[in-house]
């Protein structure tokens, strides 16, 4: 029982710790994109709330913004790894 309670918790604290490295919040905070996009105002991009709007039933649109991010095509290239990426484009795409 004891066990099963210690792997329990150790597994939770590794879950935490990897939402915390790669959260969305996180990576378009560090990584500039708030430089030109705000949650819910237009700046130079637009608010993550229209780009969200805009994507909103495209199933595929995560992965076509990840492709846009990471090959710079159609977008500044983001400095930022694979995994970095995904988080911010979800975090685009969840916003309201
Ligand atoms: C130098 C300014 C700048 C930076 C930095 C920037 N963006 Fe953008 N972004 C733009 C502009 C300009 C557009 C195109 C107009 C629009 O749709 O907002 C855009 C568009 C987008 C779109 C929508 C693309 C589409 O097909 O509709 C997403 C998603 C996006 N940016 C996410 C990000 C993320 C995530 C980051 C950080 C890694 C980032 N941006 C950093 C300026 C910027």
């Amino acid at each position: 029982m004891r066990a099963i309670l210690l792997v329990l918790a150790a597994a939770a604290v590794l879950a935490a710790g990897v939402v915390y490295a790669q959260s969305g919040a996180d990576v378009v905070k560090a990584k500039g994109c708030l430089n030109c996009h705000k949650m819910d105002k237009k700046k130079v991009g637009s608010a993550f709330k229209d780009i969200a709007a805009k994507y909103k039933g495209d199933k595929d649109a995560e992965g076509k913004l990840v492709e846009k991010l990471k090959e710079g095509k159609g977008h500044a290239k983001a400095a930022a790894s694979d995994a970095e990426i995904k988080a911010a484009v979800q975090y685009v795409l969840s916003a309201k």
